[in-house]
């Protein structure tokens, strides 16, 4: 399905609904068999319009909203998500509504069971369509869901965390963790389209905001020593919600990552850069179990770190980047070291093990994405356990 208009109907829609100042991006997937397309429209205020703008998506559709129990309770004057459920009930035949709680320990097998028995009770065809209110959790999940049920039904992701605005919610891994490790089981399946209010993020507890920006920093680090500049530059209006900057902030990160995945849509290449730092983030969560000392955005902080000082170690990268690179972390108040999260207990051996379960790994060789400098991320097969243990050691 080749779906090019989307982009010019969306812009002239907001036009004549009097929405101005909103950034319509394409992700657009070179495919073999079929080109896709979906936007991802990036304002400020834009959920009480969100019926209007996702009209082609829901109208005269059994919707079910899949979101986090934490917009069940009033969290603000302007309730963000009453706003957005009035707006989306005018156009669909049908609205039911799924709660669960956000937060990693939310992302497994039990959880998904619930949803899939929930929406099959209620009955289901495929031309139904969920939609994901919340962080990356409630995207991740109710991505899946929508993978699985009756082989694949359409999905919108309205993504209310930073992390989730610049990165889970583009690109359609959706997936749950497993005892055995992060993110292991689950599938790509890319939404219909993207709906981003960056007036949501007000509601997003200091912490959550930290941890997104770990994200957002990733992408200058991967591919553009422009935009780290940008946000070391912009760092204080950054952390004072300044809403431009904010927009052009996740803007850009959403323009990298579509750039990134446009050839590489199943991760057979270039897209892993986009695990620069996830592959020790993985490691470190799933020995936090999940439970909320350690959260993923912090995690990728010390794991993009030590993806530095590794690279840094081997050569790639000069002490100077790597410095500067746990300096912006520092700054923001980010984790930057295994030293820094004392209350979870990491062993080398123990990392090296969960290492091994990486899906970026081949024929049990470890792969690590590493740094040549600040802007240019490459990706390193066979990175040795001995190398690993002896830098681990170092670093625990
Ligand atoms: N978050 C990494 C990716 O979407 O590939």
């Amino acid at each position: 399905m080749i779906r090019r208009h989307v982009n010019k109907s969306i812009s002239q829609l907001l036009k004549k609904i009097n929405i101005m100042n909103t950034k319509i991006l394409n992700v657009s997937l070179n495919r073999k068999v079929e080109n896709l397309s979906y936007p991802i429209i990036i304002g400020d205020n834009i959920l009480s319009s969100s019926g209007e703008i996702l009209k082609e998506f829901i109208y005269k559709k059994n919707v079910i909203v899949i979101y986090d129990s934490f917009f069940s309770v009033k969290t603000s004057p302007n309730n963000e998500f009453e706003e957005f459920v009035q707006s989306i009930n005018k156009l669909t035949t049908t609205l039911n509504f799924i709660d669960i709680p956000g937060g990693d320990q939310t992302k497994n097998i039990n959880q998904l069971n619930e949803i899939i028995e929930k929406v099959l009770t209620n009955g289901i065809d495929r031309q139904n369509v969920i939609i994901a209110f919340g962080g990356g959790v409630i995207g991740d999940i109710a991505g899946f869901a929508a993978s699985i049920l009756l082989r694949g039904i359409n999905y919108i992701q309205v993504p209310t965390t930073l992390l989730s605005q610049v990165d889970s919610s583009v690109g359609g891994k959706t997936g749950i963790n497993s005892k055995i490790g992060k993110n292991l089981i689950g599938s790509f399946h890319q939404p219909q389209a993207v709906l981003a209010d960056i007036n949501i993020l007000k509601t997003l507890p200091n912490r959550e905001f930290r941890a997104g920006f770990a994200e957002v920093v990733k992408y200058g680090l991967i591919k553009d020593l422009e935009f780290f500049n940008w946000l070391n530059q912009e760092y204080d209006s950054i952390f004072i919600y300044d809403k431009i900057k904010l927009q052009k902030m996740i803007t850009k990160s959403c323009e990298i990552k579509a750039e990134i995945i446009k050839n590489d849509e199943k991760e057979g290449g270039k897209r892993a850069l986009l695990n620069l730092g996830h592959t020790f983030a993985h490691a470190i969560e799933s020995f936090g179990n999940f439970d909320g000392r350690i959260i993923h955005g912090e995690a990728v902080s010390i794991g993009i770190c030590l993806a530095f000082r590794l690279s840094n170690k081997l050569c790639f990268c000069s002490t100077d980047d790597t410095k500067k690179v746990i300096n912006l972390f520092q700054k923001s108040k980010l984790p930057t070291s295994l030293h820094d999260i004392k209350k979870i207990s990491i062993s080398t051996s123990g990392m090296i093990q969960k290492f091994k379960l990486d899906k970026k790994n081949r024929q049990n060789e470890l792969t690590f994405i590493l740094n040549k400098r600040i802007g240019e991320s490459f990706i390193k097969h066979n990175v040795s356990v001995n190398v690993l243990t002896q830098f681990l050691n170092e670093e625990i």
